[in-house]
This record gives C-alpha cells, structure tokens and sequence, in this order.
C-alpha cells in the first residue's frame, strides 16, 4: 500500500457487499486483489488508474472508481463470460438511474449515444476470483486531464437532472453485478446471453484485428459462449473469443 493511503471507512452495504472506500489509491483493482469474493473498493481518487490495452484510466475526483471481487470458477468460459455480463450489470444498474440511450459498445464498454460514461477491467490476481473493475463518469471532467475525451467521454451529469451520490451508483451497480454473477453460477453463462445481448446497438457494422488479420462485418451479438459474433458480407458468420481480437472499433462512428 502505498503511504498516504489511509485506513478504509468499511461498511456493509445491499445484497451482501462489503465495501471499503479510500479518500485515494493507486488503482482499486491493485487494492482490491487479495480481498475475498463480494468485497468491494472505492476510492474518489486514483492515482494511476489503468484501463485495457495497458491504457491509463483519468481518474478525478466526482467519478466511481470501483472494484469488485466475484468468485469466478476455474472453467476459462467463466472467465470469458464475466467481463460481458459485468458490462450488463453496469447499464442495467445505471438505466434503473434513469440514464437514457445506454448501450454497450463490445465488449463491455457502456456508452450513452456514442460517447463512453463506464469502462470495465476485469483483472486475474487469484485463480478462483476476479477483481472487476468499473470506473463511472459521474461529475468528473475527464476532459480537464485528456482533451481527447471531449468528444469521446460522457458523464452521468450531461444527462440526469438530479446527480444520484457516488455510493448510490456503487450500491446500484454492486447489486446487479452479484445477481448476474448468482444466475451465471447457478444456470451457467447462457442463461445471461439474452440480457447482455439486449445492451448492443443493433446492425452495428465493425472492424476487428485478429491473429489472422482484419475482418469487417456486422456486429451480430454474443453466442452462448460469449464469442463475438460477425456478420460477413457473404452472409456467413464468424465467431471470435475475446482473447482472439486485439482491436475492435465500430465504423462510421466516434472511438475512444
Ligand atoms: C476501460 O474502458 O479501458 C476500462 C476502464 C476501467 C477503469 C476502472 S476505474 C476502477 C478500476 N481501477 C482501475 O485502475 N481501473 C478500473
């Protein structure tokens, strides 16, 4: 831990999460690594907050920085399926919040429109549980620290009202994460694919690098495995595990 991280307030909240928060941490998913399954870390600031493809994460103050532990078992479908179904349980906990045209953009960022208001990491420190990490705009301005984000990022403030507390969204979110996480340990992850699947922006068309180059095709959902599913233009369609897909964008549109 690094020395000016002071001791956590800790406090049990809804649907059996124990939650610590932090005035300010390196990154939560670091934090978080060696807690046991349904604890939880939240800090209003992150020092150096990461993002995937090795990218960092601006993490000012007025955003949740979150994660999560959630037992995983040692099947490598369970670890393919989490990050999509976490990505479910983001929007469907931020809709319950009233944020309109959510979506999610593969394979969990959660985007209003096409600008970006949650990421997800999911990190693999223990082989029985994974830390999933989930970072909100909420009243932050990430385009303060990155100009970039201008256009690309969004914040739940550009579009509610009433700007619910950073520990609402936690509880929020931390509830529908361990529903999700109960439905796929007990029916397996098939049983989600339907909601996640409900999250995509239909007829999305996308370019994916993978191992055996570029592919460009209709985004067409997950399967029951949760690979990507893509829509060539003969008709055909290819599946694609995460791990096979280096790169994803969605043409004709803004990325971040
Ligand atoms: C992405 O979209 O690139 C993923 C962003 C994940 C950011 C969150 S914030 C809480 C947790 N701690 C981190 O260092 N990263 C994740």
């Amino acid at each position: 831990m690094h020395p000016d991280q002071t001791l956590p307030d800790t406090r049990s909240i809804a649907a059996g999460w124990t939650l610590h928060e932090y005035p300010l941490v390196d990154s939560t998913n670091d934090t978080a690594r060696d807690l046991p399954a349904w604890q939880a870390v939240r800090a209003d600031v992150q020092r150096t907050g990461r993002g995937r493809h090795d990218r960092s994460w601006v993490s000012d103050k007025g955003g949740l920085w979150l994660s999560a532990v959630v037992p995983v078992g040692t099947s490598e479908q369970g670890w393919q399926a989490l990050p999509l179904a976490a990505g479910c349980a983001v929007c469907e906990a931020l809709a319950s919040l009233g944020l309109p045209d959510l979506r999610l953009r593969w394979p969990n960022d959660v985007m209003v429109r096409d600008r970006k208001v949650a990421g997800l990491l999911v990190d693999q420190f223990h082989p029985d549980r994974a830390v999933v990490g989930i970072g909100v705009n909420v009243t932050n301005h990430p385009e303060a620290s990155d100009a970039t984000l201008r256009s690309s990022a969004t914040t739940l403030s550009e579009w509610l009202t009433t700007t619910p507390a950073l520990q609402e969204v936690a509880t929020r979110i931390l509830e529908r994460l361990r529903r999700v996480a109960g439905i796929m340990h007990q029916d397996g992850f098939a049983a989600v694919v339907p909601a996640v699947n409900d999250w995509w922006r239909p007829g999305v068309s996308m370019e994916i690098e993978t191992e055996n180059g570029c592919r460009r095709g209709v985004f067409n959902g997950i399967d029951a495995k949760g690979r990507l599913r893509l829509l060539h233009p003969d008709g055909a369609i290819f599946e694609w595990a995460a791990h096979q897909v280096f790169r994803a964008r969605e043409l004709n549109l803004s990325n971040s």
